[in-house]
């Protein structure tokens, strides 16, 4: 079993978005995941729970229990955990890197979230655990050029050698209303949103060398805007 920790010191960077939705491609590739939500807000859980049919198992957990989960996840053979945490508690933060195979960092394009990007990427960094950066919530590229904000903010990260993820994810309302009902933006009809959590999730799936899953969908007839090639 691999184990993903979502994580940021500040709030509202999107890590509960990423670790939904990087539980759901799992879960819809076939991987047996499990997600596990050490936020006492637990809003992966509720998103979680609002889902009709078969998911990703979810359970809620305080930090100090995140090994019991692991242990849970491992003697239900899930494939997969990932670990939703909360902003601002070290503690957590600190006990999901160390119990994970890849610590996925989240951020906002924004100088001042790139700031406190720095004191996670120090923990992560002290704890010499592989990690990657995902830049969320960015505005759209426009004809393959950034804009200015996103190329100030990789510009702090490349100043920081933060690890950056060579997928963005868009600010887009799909993120926020395909989660109301528990599900990914794969299972929307927004395709831009769709492809960047297909290619998180190859990225993501690839440095934890997870085994080869199932394409997803399955059959590319039966979502014939999914096969279709990019928009030029
Ligand atoms: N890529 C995105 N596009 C649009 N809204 C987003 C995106 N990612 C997160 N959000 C929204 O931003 C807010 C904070 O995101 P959330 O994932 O809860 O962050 P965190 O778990 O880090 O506090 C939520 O309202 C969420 O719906
Ligand atoms: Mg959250």
């Amino acid at each position: 079993m691999r184990t993903l920790a979502v994580i940021a010191l500040k709030g509202g960077s999107g890590k509960t978005t990423v670790a939904a939705h990087l539980a759901l491609a799992a879960h819809l590739r076939g991987v047996a995941a499990m997600l596990v939500d050490v936020d006492p807000q637990a809003s992966a859980h509720h998103i979680l729970s609002a889902r009709v049919g078969d998911g990703p198992d979810c359970l809620t957990s305080p930090g100090t229990k995140i090994m019991a989960a692991q242990f849970a996840a491992v003697g239900l053979k899930k494939d997969l955990l990932v670990i939703d945490t909360p902003a601002g508690v070290v503690e957590d933060v600190t006990e999901a890197i160390v119990l994970c195979d890849l610590a996925v960092m989240v951020v906002r394009p924004t100088l001042i979230d790139i700031a406190g990007l720095a004191r996670t990427l120090a923990i992560v960094r002290r704890l010499g655990k592989p990690a990657t950066v995902v830049v969320s919530q960015a505005p759209v590229a426009r004809e393959g050029v950034e804009p200015p904000l996103v190329q100030r903010a990789l510009k702090g990260l490349a100043y920081l050698e933060a690890p950056t993820a060579p997928v963005i994810l868009r600010a887009r309302t799909i993120y926020q209303t395909a989660l109301e009902t528990g599900r990914s933006a794969e299972e929307m009809s927004d395709r831009a949103a769709a492809r960047e959590v297909a290619a998180l999730w190859d990225y993501v799936a690839a440095a934890v060398a997870l085994p080869q899953a199932d394409a997803w969908p399955a059959d590319p007839q039966a979502d014939p805007a999914a096969a279709a090639p990019p928009p030029p």
